[in-house]
């Protein structure tokens, strides 16, 4: 059991943003991209924070939201490997959810990879519905599929 709080990322869990980041998420995103959207769209940052002794407050979940032709966008949202399973995710887009919500927006969308069963998973899990593929999105090659959620 991971035991977690959900918070808004601050300045200070920028680094350890892009670390998740870069080490869950198969991208060709830079410190500087990352950061860019980071201080573009802060207050839809949300951080899994650790509560227990050893790491206490250290992320280790992260979900970054974003505008993109007024809705909601999820530009990334990770788990480290060994907290995954334990609602972390769920937590994390639950609140980016809420923030949209309180500023009226009330479509969400996101892109994923084809080939992301996990990541697939877990939106429809959480209501959100294929809507078309965009081929040949990412850089290497694989399509995008593109979910949507009214919330
Ligand atoms: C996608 C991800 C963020 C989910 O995080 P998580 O903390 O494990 O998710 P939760 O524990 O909150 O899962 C909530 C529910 O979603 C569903 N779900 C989660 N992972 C799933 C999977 N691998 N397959 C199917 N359903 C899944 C389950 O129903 C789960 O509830 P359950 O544990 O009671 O069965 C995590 O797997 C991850 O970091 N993946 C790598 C990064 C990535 O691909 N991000 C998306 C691209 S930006």
């Amino acid at each position: 059991m991971a035991e977690f709080r959900i918070r808004k990322a601050v300045e200070s869990d920028l680094l350890e943003i892009i670390r998740l980041w870069k080490r869950n998420i198969k991208t060709i995103n830079t410190a500087s991209d990352i950061a860019e959207l980071f201080y573009s769209f802060e207050n839809y940052f949300f951080v899994a924070a650790s509560t227990s002794a050893s790491i206490e407050g250290k992320p280790i979940g992260f979900v970054g939201g974003a505008i993109r032709e007024e809705h909601g966008h999820i530009s990334g949202i990770a788990v480290d490997k060994e907290y995954r399973r334990n609602g972390l995710g769920k937590g994390l887009i639950k609140a980016v959810e809420q923030e949209f919500l309180t500023d009226a927006f009330e479509a969400v969308t996101l892109e994923v990879r084809k080939s992301n069963r996990d990541a697939r998973g877990f939106y429809e899990k959480q209501g959100y519905k294929p809507s078309y593929t965009i081929r040949r999105y990412y850089a290497d090659g694989e399509d995008a599929v593109v979910y949507e959620k009214r919330i």
